[in-house]
């Protein structure tokens, strides 16, 4: 990928033009693991979900398109992660993409079984509301899955910049310990990755189930 280093950062926060399509599927790929480990915890009754900040959308062939019981509804701040999804799924009409500008909580008619966030939480201005604010659109006995690498792995990524809030299990747990939803589960996994150079490395992260 011929990018900038300086320039992912921003491109991972928020995706623009050609080079924040390329971020995006060098993202796709990279954190793959952890967008599968997050649409695992979903359980079979689960028939509807919302997934916040869906980077290219390219995770839905290997995780949803073998469920075609299953309704998607992505919402994403980026135009042209907006755009390019539209392309990539325009012969899936029930894959709906909205602009999070779009999408009105208070709004919204029907309620998701899930809704799903991995990699976002670190450029939310408040992650509990960021959370809470889903609550109405979420079924009953429903859940937020959300999903975070830990902060020691982060700090140490360089294209990590002042864009990003790194938060380790232990700060998300003192962050949400009076939610709203019911009951709350964390998960951490550790995956081993390669970089363009053939290193191999260790990724740490979490994925917080919040039940209604
Ligand atoms: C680091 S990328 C992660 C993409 C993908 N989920 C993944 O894990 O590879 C973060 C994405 O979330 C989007 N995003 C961040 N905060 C958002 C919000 N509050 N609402 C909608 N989209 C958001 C960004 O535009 C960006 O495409």
């Amino acid at each position: 990928m011929n990018v900038e280093i300086e320039k992912i950062g921003h491109h991972l926060a928020h995706p623009k033009g050609e080079d924040g399509i390329k971020v995006a599927e060098m993202m796709a790929n990279s954190n793959y693991g952890m967008i599968e480990k997050s649409f695992r915890q979903l359980s079979e009754k689960d028939k509807s979900v919302l997934e916040i900040g869906f980077g290219n959308a390219s995770h839905l062939e290997p995780l949803l398109s073998g469920h075609p019981e299953i309704t998607y509804v992505g919402v994403e701040q980026s135009e042209t992660m907006i755009r390019f999804a539209r392309e990539l799924w325009k012969n899936t009409p029930y894959y709906k993409f909205i602009r999070s500008e779009d999408f009105a909580v208070d709004q919204w008619q029907e309620a998701f079984d899930a809704v799903v966030s991995v990699n976002t939480l670190y450029f939310q201005e408040n992650p509990k509301s960021f959370v809470e604010n889903f609550y109405p659109v979420i079924q009953d006995n429903g859940s937020f899955i959300l999903t975070f690498a830990d902060k020691e792995f982060m700090a140490k990524v360089p294209f990590v910049n002042e864009l990003f809030t790194l938060y380790s299990l232990g700060d998300v747990k003192i962050i949400f310990e009076d939610t709203i939803f019911a009951k709350t589960e964390y998960h951490t996994f550790n995956e081993i990755l390669t970089s363009p150079d053939g290193e191999q490395f260790g990724r740490d992260f979490h994925v917080v189930c919040f039940y209604k």
